[in-house]
């Protein structure tokens, strides 16, 4: 028994080393920015905290830093910086963004000893790290055939767009990324891929590249896009070949998992580009980053969505009254052994909380992912550290809190009004309850396969 115990407490040891990669000043000496600080910053900031991010400036640099020292102290004492509202005590992810109590108080400690710098000529310089940051170069980027207008009219804006693009052969894909032009006014993308045909379309390049869901009859668009073959029958579709919420970053399935074969005709259709409102006009310009593999796709992805929109729905039905708190369910009996590569939790503004999980035919409980304060600007695709097997026969079950009260400072009617689904709407005053899940069927030794 005893032996077994020590090489135990011996993994939790380094565990909780490894989970926490700082390193710490002597006994007596004080807290360095180049020696303490840089590796924190680095690691949990300044990916959106640099010059192409998300953020509104740059924490990379000592001055960076010192200059900012006691607003980054405060954001990350009280943990609004960085945003990662999935609850570390619940579960862990691949490439998750938070910060120790140990990290928090170190930070606060350099505070407090006046922000002494260290040997911060060993530090690299921003543009080499901006560099390391940045995904890999791509085999093809794919652009929009011109920027879209966003009117600065203070209202959500809800586009169908259509990206045709060519290739000289048949070609394998490993990924396709979501580039966003104007970071803070891009919501969300779910990207999908016709395939055509080449005999059966002559003019992939005609008719209109966007339409405004909100100005046209759902029955026209794909006319209006020339998404149609040439005898009017529809092509193919690849779906969610890529996604994009705020706060997302891109990474690489394990080589063995994903990817698709895609002809020489194509083109991506965004059935749901969605832009946050804003009080001035604006350009967006994104685009999408391709890139090749080099042989067929041996685990393609699939994907199940439940709640809103889903294989199951909403119960009771997704409707919260004027000054009420409410709570509401998804329940899905999972049909097959899969394995869990990705999980994203969505909400809109009056969400309060989010929480999944799922009881094995044993009765074990599989912790999926829990969110105390949701918080609708940081919707992130989670992905577990190893690839999570969920065995045939169990059930997920999903609880979400509601909080449509005055008191909610995201309350986005004042007085509060009863706000609901809508027809599967997507306007940010409606609400949804949704869990979306990618998967490959399990396999014996998933479980070892590392998402990070
Ligand atoms: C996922 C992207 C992201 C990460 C990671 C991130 N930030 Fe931010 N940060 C933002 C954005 C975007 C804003 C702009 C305000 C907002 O939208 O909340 C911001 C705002 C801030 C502000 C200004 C807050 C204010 O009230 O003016 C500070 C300070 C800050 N971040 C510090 C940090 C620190 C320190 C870290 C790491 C420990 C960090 N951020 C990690 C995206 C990020």
């Amino acid at each position: 028994m005893f032996h077994k115990l020590i090489p135990l407490s011996f993994l939790l040891l380094l565990f909780a080393s490894c989970s926490n990669n700082t390193s710490l000043p002597k006994e007596g000496e004080p807290v360095l920015f180049a020696e303490h600080i840089a590796p924190i910053i680095h690691a949990n900031c300044s990916k959106c905290h640099n010059s192409q991010g998300a953020a509104p400036f740059q924490l990379i640099t000592y001055k960076d830093v010192a200059s900012k020292s006691k607003l980054v102290a405060y954001v990350t004492s009280n943990r609004i910086m960085p945003p990662w509202p999935a609850d570390p005590e619940y579960t862990h992810f691949a490439n998750e963004t938070y910060l120790t109590n140990e990290q928090i108080s170190l930070l606060n400690r350099w505070v407090n000893e006046g922000c002494l710098p260290g040997d911060t000529a060993s530090l690299e310089t921003p543009t080499i790290l901006e560099k390391k940051w940045q995904s890999s170069e791509p085999d093809l980027i794919v652009r929009m055939q011109k920027p879209i207008r966003v009117p600065g009219n203070n209202t959500d804006l809800f586009m169908v767009v259509k990206i045709p693009f060519e290739l000289p052969k048949d070609t394998f894909i490993r990924a396709i990324e979501f580039v966003p032009g104007n970071k803070r006014l891009v919501h969300h993308v779910n990207a999908h891929i016709i395939q055509f045909e080449p005999s059966k379309k002559s003019n992939l390049f005609d008719g209109n590249f966007l339409v405004n869901q909100d100005q046209t009859k759902s029955t026209t668009i794909h006319k209006e896009l020339n998404l149609l073959n040439d005898d009017g029958s529809y092509a193919p579709m690849t779906p969610s070949v890529c996604n994009y919420l705020p706060g997302a970053q891109f990474s690489f399935y394990p080589k063995e998992i994903g990817g698709y074969k895609i002809g020489r005709k194509n083109a991506f259709y965004l059935n749901d580009m969605h832009f946050g409102p804003s009080a001035v006009d604006e350009i967006d310009s994104s685009y999408f980053k391709i890139y090749f593999g080099s042989e067929p796709p041996k685990r393609p992805v699939s994907e199940f969505q439940i709640g809103t929109l889903g294989l199951v729905p909403v119960e009771p039905k997704l409707e919260v009254k004027a000054n009420e708190v409410k709570t509401f369910h998804i329940t899905f009996p999972v049909p097959q052994d899969i394995s869990i590569l990705t999980l994203v939790p969505h909400m809109h503004l009056i969400g309060k909380s989010f929480w999944a999980y799922a009881i094995k035919p044993s009765g074990d409980t599989i912790r999926l992912i829990r969110i105390n304060n949701w918080d609708f600007r940081w919707q992130y695709f989670y992905q577990p550290k190893t690839l999570l097997k969920i065995p045939r026969g169990s059930v997920i079950y999903v609880e979400g809190v509601y909080d449509n009260r005055a008191e909610n400072p995201n309350n986005p009617f004042s007085p509060p009004r009863v706000i609901a689904e809508r027809n599967g709407s997507m306007k940010t005053t409606d609400e949804m309850f949704q869990l979306i899940v990618t998967y490959i069927p399990w396999k014996k030794g998933d479980e070892a396969i590392s998402m990070e």
